[in-house]
């Protein structure tokens, strides 16, 4: 298994590109088994979710092609297989975006169980039941969803609570539904409307998608469409929070400040100078950042996927903040790694006080899941000394070429491969 070196401390300064936003290029690349034309997407990151996602399409006779710019499927005929085994599905939760679509375009879809995960036990009871307000039936046995529906059939679902991939799910499925579908309680993260944009642009017709409702007006077939991702916003957040924990100076070329509100806010707060007037965001951070208490949210509020590095971020601050986690029950497993680098961490569920400041000494940790091993590298770029982050395959999954792009802004990163 590969690890990665940092040398730390660095002080972070230069300017990067973030790549397309995984958790927008995973629905869209479902979104090609609902269409037999080829669909082109630009900017989809060569990321290890979506390596895994093509390989699932593949299972459903979707041919890909990877160019210079992004991505093109080629979906051909009816897919060949209407189930999402669990080996794919047990490396990827949202393979479970493959319901949604094959179920309206099949009839019928048989989809692994997604089960717990490092992050929490994540059901996905508001995806079977908003696809039961379509007319699916839908049965649990041997560890697999299985949902039916000749054809679905517009109807109301209201969520109770916001689920990202829960509301593109029922989007996708809603496309070829008879008649009208409303939404209600949906996510309103910005991924959630780049789906619908590529939706529309194969012949959707979609209205709300970044509002909390969302109206969908079936229609018979989809056809191609060629679609730019937009950019990642997590992990154009992480380089900025690095920027912050290495008072340093980051610009993200592409970034959209617009879908990173609340943490440019916080950012600001804590005593970064922001520039986010464009082109990207530009941050010049500070040796004397204050503490913030944050808690995370739904979008537009703080994202639990940057809550893990903001940890990271508070363990510099002189006094203490206090970190909630609303989102996942089950989301510090960072904090016994961050803590052997030197934090001062206590938890008492979903709540974590961080109390700083830090002098953070490198360390030997463990990546346990994407965006905490994301806090333990930006850790490593500010501690003294060698940190050495192992199970990298954790950062793999949504992080492109993280150690070029950190090289790319002056710290000592290298990857030892595993082997
Ligand atoms: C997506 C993101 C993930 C991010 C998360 C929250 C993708 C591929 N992944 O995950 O990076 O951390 O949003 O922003 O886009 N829930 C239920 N029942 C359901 C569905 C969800 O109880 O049927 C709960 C979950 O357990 C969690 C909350 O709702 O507590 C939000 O989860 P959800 O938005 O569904 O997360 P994902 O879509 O899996």
């Amino acid at each position: 298994m590969d690890r990665l070196r940092i040398e730390g401390p660095t002080r972070l300064a230069g300017s990067i590109r973030a790549g397309g936003a995984k958790n927008a290029a995973l629905p869209a690349l479902a979104a090609s088994l609902l269409c037999s034309e080829p669909i082109e997407l630009l900017s989809v990151p060569d990321v290890r979710d979506v390596r895994t996602m093509l390989r699932l399409l593949e299972h459903f006779g979707v041919a890909s092609e990877r160019g210079a710019e992004g991505v093109t499927l080629r979906p051909g005929g009816e897919p060949p297989a209407d189930d999402a085994p669990y080996e794919l599905v047990k490396t990827m939760r949202a393979s479970v975006l493959a319901l949604g679509p094959l179920l309206a375009r099949l009839g019928h879809a048989r989809v692994s169980l997604p089960g717990g995960c490092a992050i929490g036990v994540r059901p996905i009871d508001q995806h079977l039941a908003g696809l039961e307000a379509l007319g699916a039936h839908v049965e649990l046995e041997h560890g697999y969803v299985t949902a039916r529906a000749p054809r679905l059939r517009g109807g109301c679902y209201r969520f109770d609570m916001p689920t990202v991939t829960g509301t593109e799910n029922l989007i996708m499925a809603a496309t070829l539904a008879t008649g009208s579908t409303r939404l209600e309680n949906c996510a309103r993260e910005p991924e959630v409307a780049d789906l619908a944009a590529l939706l529309s642009r194969m012949g959707a017709r979609i209205e709300g998608a970044g509002t909390a409702t969302i109206e969908i007006e079936g229609v018979d077939s989809l056809g191609g469409a060629r679609h730019r991702i937009i950019p990642d916003r997590i992990e154009a957040g992480t380089y900025l929070i690095g920027g912050a924990m290495t008072a340093g100076e980051v610009r993200v070329e592409n970034a959209e400040p617009s879908h990173l509100g609340a943490l440019l806010e916080v950012l600001d707060e804590v005593g970064c100078q922001i520039d986010a007037a464009g082109p990207g965001i530009c941050l010049v951070g500070t040796p004397e950042i204050t503490s913030r208490d944050v808690a995370t949210a739904p979008h537009p509020g703080f994202p639990t996927d940057l809550q893990a590095q903001y940890m990271a971020l508070m363990t510099r601050t002189r006094g203490a903040s206090i970190i909630r986690e609303t989102v996942f029950e089950n989301r510090f497993q960072h904090v016994p790694e961050l803590a052997r680098m030197g934090a001062e961490i206590s938890i008492e569920g979903g709540r974590a006080e961080v109390r700083g400041p830090t002098e953070l000494s490198g360390a030997n940790v463990m990546a346990t899941d994407l965006r905490a091993s994301a806090s333990l590298v930006l850790a490593g770029l500010a501690a003294v000394g060698t940190t050495v982050v192992d199970r990298v395959y954790h950062l793999d999954r949504g992080y492109e070429a993280m150690e070029s792009k950190l090289q790319l802004l002056g710290a000592r990163v290298e990857r030892l491969r595993g082997d």
